[in-house]
This record gives C-alpha cells, structure tokens and sequence, in this order.
C-alpha cells in the first residue's frame, strides 16, 4: 500500500556536496580497492582499460543519470519509483530491493575481515583460516553492521551525509599515502608492467567484456537502486550530469589508483599477484609483516578498505531502509533496525562459508555464491529492468525536464532512444555472454 504521508512531509534533502559525497562513498568501496586490481590483472592487463572504458560510457554513466533523474523525479525509493510510474510495476522493484539486501549481507562479512585486520596490523596477524574458524569475523560482521545501522538510523543529512564527510578524506588521504609508499619501492616497474602491458589478444575473448560490464555496474552500485534513492533526496538545483560525471571519474581514478599500490607492493617483495580474498587478507599481510613500518602501513592499508566498504554498505542500508519509509511509513529507526537484523541474518551462511564448516555449494564457498548471483547475474536483469520501465513508460518529455534541470549540458530525444533501445541491447548480450561464461 503506497503511503500518502511521505508526500505530506517534506523528503529529506542533501545540502550542497553531501549527495556528491554520499555517491562517491557509494561507489568508491572493495569493488575498486580489492576487485579492480586482480580483475585487471587476470584480463590482458592494460587492454582490459579498453573494454572497461567502453563498458565505463557505453552504459556506466548513462544508467547512473538515468537512476539519479529517477530518483528525483519521482521523489521515492525503487519499489515507490516503480509503483508511481504504473501501479501494476511496483513489485518490479522488489528485485533491486533483495539484491541490495543480499549484496549487503554478504559486503559486511567481507568488511568485517578488514575492521579485524586493522587490530591485526597492530598486534600481529593471524592466520586466515586460524582467523575464518575462531569466533571473531562474526563479531567484526555484526559490529560492522551495527555501525552502519548506527549512522543511517538517524535522519539523512546528521547522519549518512556527516559520516561521508568524515569518511570521505580519510579515504583520499589513506589512498595517497599507500600510493607513494608503494610507488617508491624498490622494483616498481615489474608490478605496473604486470598491471597495465597489454596483451591485446585478450581482447578477441567475449568474457573480457563481460567481466568488464560487470566490474562497471558492481563498481559504479548501478541496478541496485541505491543511486536512485539517493537521487531522490538530490535538490532541484543540483545538476545530475555533472554530479554523475564527477561521481563515476572519481571512481575510475580509484580504481586504477589501486593498482598503483597492489602491484608494486606485491612484486617489490618477489610475491605471486593472486586473487579473492587470499591477495587482500594472505598475501599483503605476509608482507606488511616484514617491510618497514608495516604495521603503520598495514592499518592505512585497512583503514581504507574499511571505510570504503563501511561508506557503500551506508547506501545499501538506505535502499532499504528508505523502501520500507516510503512504502509503509514506517518510522527511519525501526526500518533501519528491521533491514540490519534482515541482514544479520541473511548474512550468517556467507559469515560461516569461509569458517571451515564446510558450506560449499557448487564448489565453491556460500559468500562466492550469493555474490556470483546478486552481485553478478542478476545486476543485468535488474538494470534492463530499470531502463526498459522508465525509458518507454516515463514521457520522455518529463524525463529529460528532469535530467536537464539546471544543467549547462542538455540532453535530447536521442538519449532516451539510447535508453529505449541500444543498452538494453548491450545489456541482454552482456547477460546471455555472462549466463553461457558461468554454465557451460
Ligand atoms: N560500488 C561498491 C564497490 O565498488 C559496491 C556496491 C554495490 C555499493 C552495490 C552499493 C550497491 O565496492
Ligand atoms: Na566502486
């Protein structure tokens, strides 16, 4: 039952740069610091810039307009935005409204492990496995989620804004200083000519492309809805292309940042480069262990993996939280304590899936699972959605009134002929190319 009263009370609004700090914080988390990096690694090097650059415009940054113009043109939440713009697709945004749930569930494992690790640079690290099977990660997980609740429980701007404007230098000041320490290592040149020499064959494989959409939309949060719920508390006067275009630069610059700082380190003291959780919580440790002053640059190292994890999980939490305050008007506390233990225990299979019990499905561990499904497959889905619905259904004259709003840059008919058409096309051929890479 779609409530009358969020449109009686005023919707909460962004003062100025808190919504373009609240996006970046959003966007800016493992995907970049972890993910980027070994991605890049593993696919051709310097020619996966080609497909993730064309992945990057193609439909990046034209899907992150898209659900900011959503967002504020019809003042709600996912499942709000579909219910306003035909009654009988509301339910359509129960699909981006789980995703997020999950892919927070899971998240907040992850970045329990680094707020475990910032304690272990000081005090000496354990062994993963030793670490995965005691107790402790559940209690980060649960701290971590905790925190979050903490700070999206109180209204918008005291808290999900003043926490990004706090967490969002920190990040800034952490990268730099991980950055020159890395890049005045001894032997530098071995880890960027690993990181970037492209191989140029890679680029005739299909799964490169894919790999590239995905890291895209996983890095950029698009198809989730968590940039249309911010969209939706965005101020009239705020342009959305420019906010959107310093919003995904910031991200790529993080991303490719973080290669600059992974590599080096990894080659500089004669390691493999490897991937998943191993290269972040086995192999730097093992190094930071031994370099000087690794224990100071170990905590940066995951003070900021922390706060970018715990800055994305704050929009994961406020999907939520904003899908139940619009929909049942229910109270911000009591949604935001509903969607956190919602959460916690959703989470507790991928909290336990690296513990030793045992949890492997499809050979692989829970946490990849649920991550392969609501972190990967499904972002397509829910992203054709997205365009598909507002694209044909919303009157292109409104949308690009939207869009246009106090922007210097005008969008005209042709973009939404682009959203109509050409991306959902890309989208279904990145979604057949992803579903034959992962079953057959
Ligand atoms: N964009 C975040 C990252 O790169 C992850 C994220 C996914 C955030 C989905 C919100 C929603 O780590
Ligand atoms: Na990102």
């Amino acid at each position: 039952m779609p409530s009358e009263s969020a449109d009686t009370t005023k919707r909460a609004e962004w003062s100025r740069y808190g919504f373009v700090l609240a996006a970046i914080g959003s966007a800016v988390g493992l995907g970049n610091i972890w993910r980027f990096p070994y991605v890049v690694g593993e696919n051709g090097g310097g020619a996966f810039l080609v497909p993730y650059i064309v992945s990057f415009f193609c439909f990046g940054i034209p899907l992150m307009v898209l659900e900011f113009t959503v967002g504020r043109g019809f003042r709600g939440s996912v499942v709000t935005a579909f219910g306003r713009l035909h009654p009988r697709l509301r339910h359509l945004g129960l699909l981006p409204f789980v995703m997020t749930l999950v892919v927070f569930s899971y998240y907040s494992v992850i970045a329990g492990w680094t707020l475990a690790y910032i304690i272990f640079s000081v005090t000496g690290y354990m062994d993963f496995e030793t670490f995965t099977s005691s107790p402790l990660p559940r209690v980060t997980f649960f701290a971590t989620i905790l925190l979050a609740g903490a700070v999206v429980k109180v209204d918008l701007k005291a808290g999900i804004e003043r926490a990004n404007r706090y967490l969002m230098p920190v990040l800034g000041v952490a990268l730099l200083i991980m950055l020159v320490q890395a890049l005045t290592l001894p032997g530098v040149q071995a880890g960027l000519a690993y990181y970037l020499t492209p191989d140029l064959s890679a680029l005739s494989d299909p799964a490169i492309w894919v790999q590239a959409a995905g890291q895209v939309f996983f890095s950029l949060s698009i198809g989730f809805g968590v940039l249309l719920t911010y969209g939706s508390y965005l101020s009239d006067s705020a342009s959305i292309p420019r906010s959107a275009a310093v919003i995904a630069g910031v991200d790529f610059l993080v991303a490719l940042v973080a290669g600059f700082i992974i590599f080096p380190i990894v080659f500089s003291f004669g390691f493999d480069p490897v991937s998943g959780p191993q290269l972040a919580f086995i192999t730097l440790p093992q190094i930071f262990s031994t370099m000087a002053f690794g224990s100071f640059f170990g905590t940066i190292f995951f003070i900021l993996l922390f706060v970018g994890a715990i800055s994305s999980i704050l929009s994961m939490v406020e999907g939520g939280v904003a899908t139940m305050v619009d929909e049942w008007a229910w109270p911000r506390e009591k949604a935001t304590i509903f969607i956190c233990t919602l959460a916690a225990l959703i989470g507790l299979p991928s909290a336990l899936s690296y513990a030793g019990y045992d949890l492997i499905l499809f050979g692989a561990p829970f946490l990849d699972n649920v991550d392969l499904l609501f972190g990967t497959l499904l972002v397509p889905v829910s992203a054709s959605m997205i365009c598909l619905a507002f694209s044909w259904l919303w009157k292109p004259e409104s949308l690009l009134t939207e869009v246009n709003k106090n922007s210097r840059f005008k969008f005209s008919r042709t973009a939404v002929y682009y959203l109509r058409y050409i991306v959902p096309l890309l989208l279904l051929v990145t979604l057949a190319s992803t579903v034959v890479r992962t079953f057959l």
